[in-house]
């Protein structure tokens, strides 16, 4: 495709060097839904489980935790200390007295901060990480766990962003976040080049003729891209690209209607918490404003049905993991939206199911909510 490149084929090759040393790496497996293909009329629906990513329960395990290794490294190096550490030497403790003075700083509203405080623990450095006031105690906790600080802002999660942005500059931390924005894309092009991995893993799994659609979920789209970037490199033609946001934070499906970098704003609250972003990660909307087919925004109940339906197969896939499913099954059923998107008897479909149950006590409100 012409035009920029958001992500280099260089940068994938070193974070997928990088990851795949890490102790515990083992790719997540790709599940065949059949009979959820049957009920969708189409012909196949496989789905990526992230669950048991790195036992942190979210492939954002492979985004956050990267970019901290490839900042430290970038730090030493500049320090003059060591020119080319890799996460393995860090992780060893090799420049261990320099790297506990750096701290790294992010927002998150679950898993991104959770990824961050494990690389921070991992690789040997201070970890102050934001949330916004409706993050649960749960995620919170999961983040405490990897010994990490955790700060509790009011506002939504936008607002997380631009404290510990702030945060930073006074403190001198070093800002690991999962979006970009104007003078601040590198930290976020290597979460994305790590995030390329759980898509690349699952074209190598995927057998037979190629996946025709492929429904992807977003917050600030970043994961999104990535997977887009991938398919294109793995797969001729891409499929189509169809990205899924909640409807009270559906920036991505806003800028496409305005034809530019839009943020939507209010409080976003949404049981798909990971998705709760009002404002679009830049290297993202580069790349999708290309590439995606169509953006749809659905409605909490969508997931909710969407989490049950996969639960009744014996699938925990959590709430914003299942945002692709809910927007497949809101097209599936609508023959003015198959035909917009090409949708067929004969299409496969790829899933990303990009978190497990990563709060429990949520999970299973849900879950209960529903059997009442
Ligand atoms: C489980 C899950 N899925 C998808 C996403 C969306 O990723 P991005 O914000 O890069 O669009 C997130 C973000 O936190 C997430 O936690």
């Amino acid at each position: 495709m012409p035009g920029v490149i958001v992500l280099p084929a260089g940068g994938f090759r070193r974070a997928k060097a990088a990851i795949t040393a890490w102790p515990g790496y083992a790719p997540t497996p790709l599940v065949d839904l059949p009979l959820i293909a049957e009920d969708a009329g189409v012909a196949a629906i496989r789905i990526k489980d992230e669950g048991a990513r790195f036992g942190l329960g979210s492939f954002k395990a492979l985004g956050g935790a990267y970019a901290v290794a490839n900042l430290l490294a970038a730090v030493l190096s500049r320090q003059g200390v060591a020119l080319s550490v890799t996460s393995v030497d860090l992780e060893a403790g090799l420049c261990a007295e320099q790297t506990q003075s750096v701290t790294v700083t992010c927002a998150t509203d679950g898993n991104h901060g959770r990824s961050v405080a494990w690389g921070a623990q991992r690789f040997h450095c201070g970890c102050t990480i934001f949330v916004h006031e409706t993050v649960s105690q749960g995620r919170v906790d999961a983040i405490t766990a990897f010994g990490a600080s955790v700060v509790r802002v009011p506002g939504n999660y936008d607002d997380a962003v631009r404290e510990a942005d702030r945060c930073a500059r006074t403190n001198g931390w070093f800002v690991v976040s999962d979006t970009s924005y104007p003078g601040y894309t590198e930290v976020p092009r290597d979460v994305m080049q790590g995030y390329r991995l759980m898509a690349d893993e699952a074209a190598d799994q995927w057998t037979g003729p190629p996946p025709t659609h492929v429904f992807v979920q977003a917050g600030v789209g970043g994961a999104a891209a990535a997977v887009s970037v991938q398919m294109r490199a793995r797969f001729s033609p891409a499929p189509a690209l169809i990205v899924i946001e909640p409807e009270r934070a559906a920036c991505l499906f806003e800028s496409a209607r305005t034809g530019a970098l839009s943020s939507v704003h209010g409080d976003l609250e949404t049981i798909m918490a990971g998705l709760a972003c009002g404002e679009p990660s830049i290297l993202a909307w580069q790349e999708l404003e290309r590439s995606a087919t169509a953006f749809l925004s659905i409605s909490d109940e969508a997931a909710v049905d969407a989490l049950c339906l996969l639960a009744g197969d014996g699938i925990a896939i959590g709430e914003s993991g299942v945002a692709g499913l809910a927007g497949l099954l809101a097209v599936a059923t609508d023959s003015a939206s198959r035909e917009m998107v090409s949708l067929t008897a004969g299409s496969r479909v790829l899933l990303f199911g990009t978190e497990g149950v990563t709060d429990p006590v949520v999970y299973n409100d849900i879950l209960c909510s529903r059997q009442r």
